[in-house]
């Protein structure tokens, strides 16, 4: 279980994820969620490793991993991330794209072929997706579903304890969301892998995962299993967005307009309104 005591993590000076606690459970997929800025991408790059909280901790089943160089090397090792736009090299096969997931298992200029064990391991993993059959395919001649699906077997192909992905489907069809998230629940029980998805689509996060955390400002305002998630929690988060986002707006115009009071607050709410 990875579990965050009351983080709080800064982007140059601003503090973007205020006293975040929460558990994520081992073997089940987690989904985050919540409006644009919310800080869904920055808890993971703090998950990944990438941010260090300001104030706060992560452990993970207990140690403190993430503090120390040689265990957070470790932790990073063990670690995967799907990317939103896959980040194919179209030149290259499926099975040479999905290989790159073990690039810092080797020299990077190495000019010799992949060990066979580790085409073994690309093999498998592209099975795992169902797309063996595609694996001398060239990217460039793949479609969306089946480009997504090799990213995630490039990500699966590390056999990672922790799985993260910042929008992994968001160009991808509902019924082939549905599929990578049957694909992904299976491993996670089979293999004791942690899943932590960050989505935009609230329905499909709340099909797919068995937990849900809902961001807004930086804050979390939902925890639970998606079947207590209502239309009540869901206009909480777009409520708080909306008054942060006002604030936002405010200062900024106040800036430029600190003389006039009542153009400056026209302004602001129909900006905030925009955003909304
Ligand atoms: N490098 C940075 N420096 C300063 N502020 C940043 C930086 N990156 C992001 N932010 C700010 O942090 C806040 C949260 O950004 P983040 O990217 O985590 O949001 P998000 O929930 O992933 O949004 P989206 O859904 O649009 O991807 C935003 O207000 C953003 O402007
Ligand atoms: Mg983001």
């Amino acid at each position: 279980m990875i579990k965050l005591e009351h983080l709080s993590v800064r982007r140059g000076a601003t503090q973007v994820l205020h006293d975040i606690s929460a558990e994520i459970p081992r073997a089940r997929i987690t989904a985050v969620v919540g409006p644009s800025g919310a800080g869904k991408s920055t808890l993971l790059a703090t998950l990944n490793g990438l941010l260090r909280p300001s104030l706060g901790r992560i452990t993970v089943d207990g140690a403190r991993v993430l503090e120390q160089r040689d265990s957070l090397r470790e932790y990073r090792r063990r670690t995967a991330t799907v990317f939103q736009e896959h980040a194919l090299i179209d030149r290259l096969s499926a099975i040479d794209n999905v290989l790159l997931g073990l690039a810092d298992q080797r020299h990077p200029l190495s000019p010799l072929p992949w060990p066979q064990a580790m085409r073994y391991r690309a093999a498998e993993a592209l099975d795992e997706v169902g797309l063996l059959q595609r694996s001398a395919v060239r990217a460039s001649n793949l479609s969306g579903g089946e480009r997504q699906r090799v990213g995630v077997a490039r990500a699966l192909i590390r056999k990672p304890s922790l799985l993260l992905g910042d929008e992994p489907f968001a160009a991808v069809d509902p019924a082939l969301v549905r599929q990578m998230g049957d694909i992904l629940r299976r491993m996670a029980m089979r293999d004791g892998m942690t899943v932590i998805l960050v989505m935009h689509q609230i329905d499909i996060a709340l099909s797919l995962a068995d937990k849900v955390i809902a961001l807004a400002a930086g804050r979390i305002v939902f925890d639970g299993a998606p079947a207590s998630f209502n239309a009540d929690v869901q206009r909480r988060i777009f409520r708080v967005n909306a008054a942060k986002s006002f604030v936002d707006t405010a200062d900024s115009i106040y800036e430029y307009q600190e003389s006039n009071h009542v153009e400056f607050y026209a302004k602001a709410l129909v900006l905030a309104n925009r955003s909304q």
